[in-house]
């Protein structure tokens, strides 16, 4: 196998015996294992670790970090990601050392900082969506809508309604809703939208029954469309013992405007990382914290943060009915401190601004862009919309795939593409609020030349991009053949 000198892994490039670190020499040559290390736990054999000088590791990493793309370096349009630009203040306040510091086996005492924090963001969440409680363990919105689907099954167990084992769940949701409901035991029915791409509340009515479970929602769903009807829906599960669940993920279209609390629904989770800083469209960390209505209370995972009466925040493991713990500790604490932070740097007002502008840069982008490419729901939308590229393939071999390469020879990152799988060669477009409206002409504009290239050399466009590192990927051999690890350290070149 031959290596690119410009890819290799630091493990590729070891020269043996370069000095990257000299210990100095133990001042206690008399005592030179006053702290031996059992035998039993030494290592038998050497590291296997890279030799490199500081000068060769500085420049590794600087120039991967230079290959890389972030929303500190461009336009992200990444729908259903919320790709928004993250104020560094937040990074600031989550890498106090107070923060950082503190292990989790710490007392209530010790820790009475990041529990007031703690306490006050789900104060602040409760607030700006209408519910009564809940936890913020969950790391991420999928764990949240599993948390959240474990929460239905226990108010269950306690009215002995185990029969209860149907979930709803539209096509237009997010694709972790189905499988957050499965994994958590709950037979899943999808219900088709209706023709203009809401939730048509009669297609409830053949489940309304003693097997309901519920319905899980995504609202705005992955069509950044706002489900209208939602009132008559909520009537009808609850009409038939059923309880709602709301996927906030996408609640940055609609902070301050609307509460999930208000529409009916029971339990909801919130993706901290997408809305309230931590951008997290390349898998990094997340939070995604849920909240509940009052009667659900009794079930939250344990540890619940309860304010007492002299106003200091405490753990309590107290919950007999609780459904047990959601994640090893107590959730991802550098996420958390972000979001409470974003949530105060930005008030009541500012909050609602934001949704605001997501859903203006959205639809401003939208009204551009449905000239070019076909637009299936032509809005207005949310923080989001789809455009379909079906009729540009049809007439010129130009997929979606295509168009979102291409973008990346411009310097901008894709949209999500081929999702919703409801909308056929899809391209999911979200701008969000911290987008300048040069950013957004200039996105359209770039959208026009691809077209315009697809009209006229739509061969051209198939092996684009060109000047990246890693240009076109084979994606059907990369699915099929996976190479899950790298070459090994002994196979490495001398
Ligand atoms: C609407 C919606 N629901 C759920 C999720 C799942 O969140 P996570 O990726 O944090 O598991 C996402 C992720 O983008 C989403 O957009």
């Amino acid at each position: 196998m031959t290596i690119d000198p410009e890819t290799r892994t630091l493990f590729e490039s070891s020269r043996p015996g370069a000095p990257g670190f000299r210990f100095p020499e133990a001042d206690r040559p008399d005592k030179p294992e006053s702290n031996p290390v059992p035998d039993t736990l030494r290592r038998g054999y050497p590291a296997a670790l890279p030799e490199h000088g500081e000068i060769e590791t500085v420049r590794h990493f600087t120039k991967l970090s230079r290959r890389n793309y972030g929303v500190d370096l461009g336009f992200y349009p990444l729908g259903s990601c919320t790709m928004k630009y993250n104020p560094k203040v937040n990074e600031d306040a989550a890498s106090l050392q107070g923060f950082t510091a503190l292990h989790p086996m710490q007392s209530d005492e010790d820790a009475a900082g990041i529990l007031r924090l703690s306490g006050e963001l789900l104060e602040g969440l409760c607030e700006i969506t209408g519910m009564d409680g809940g936890t913020l363990q969950p790391m991420a919105g999928a764990h949240g809508e599993f948390v959240g689907m474990k929460l239905f099954r226990a108010a269950f167990r306690a009215r002995n309604q185990m029969n209860r084992t149907r979930l709803l769940v539209p096509d237009s949701s997010h694709g972790t809703n189905p499988a957050s409901a499965h994994l958590a035991g709950f037979d899943v029915v999808t219900l088709t939208s209706g023709p203009g791409g809401l939730l048509e509340p009669d297609a409830l009515d053949p489940y309304l029954d003693d097997n309901l479970a519920g319905i899980m929602l995504t609202n705005p769903s992955t069509l950044g469309l706002f489900e209208t009807r939602i009132k008559e829906v909520a009537d009808k599960v609850h009409g038939a013992g059923g309880l709602l669940y709301y996927d906030g993920a996408n609640l940055n279209a609609v902070m301050g405007r609307v509460r999930p609390g208000d529409m009916g629904f029971d339990v909801m989770h919130i993706n901290l990382h997408k809305t309230f800083s931590t951008p997290h469209g390349g898998g990094g960390p997340g939070a995604g914290p849920v909240l509940v209505k009052k009667g659900l209370l009794p079930y939250l995972p344990v540890p619940v943060l309860v304010k007492k009466k002299d106003g200091k925040w405490m753990r309590d493991w107290n919950r007999n009915q609780s459904i047990g713990k959601a994640s090893t500790w107590f959730g991802n604490t550098g996420v958390l401190v972000r979001a409470f932070t974003y949530m105060k740097a930005m008030g009541g007002d500012g909050l609602k601004m934001v949704s605001d502008m997501a859903v203006l840069n959205a639809n401003y982008l939208l009204s551009c862009l449905k000239e070019i490419y076909t637009a299936p729901y032509p809005g207005p939308c949310k923080h989001e919309f789809v455009l379909s590229a079906k009729s540009l393939k049809d007439n010129t071999g130009v997929a979606a795939m295509d168009i979102a390469k291409g973008l990346i020879e411009y310097g901008i990152h894709p949209p999500t593409v081929y999702f919703p799988l409801i909308v056929p060669e899809c391209l999911m477009i979200e701008p969000t609020e911290t987008e300048t409206k040069e950013s957004l002409d200039r996105f359209v504009q770039v959208m026009g030349e691809l077209r315009e290239l697809a009209d006229r050399d739509p061969e051209a466009l198939h092996h684009l991009p060109r000047n990246t590192v890693v240009g076109r990927v084979d994606e059907v051999r990369a699915a099929r053949h996976p190479v899950l690890s790298h070459m090994m350290i002994d196979d490495r070149p001398d």
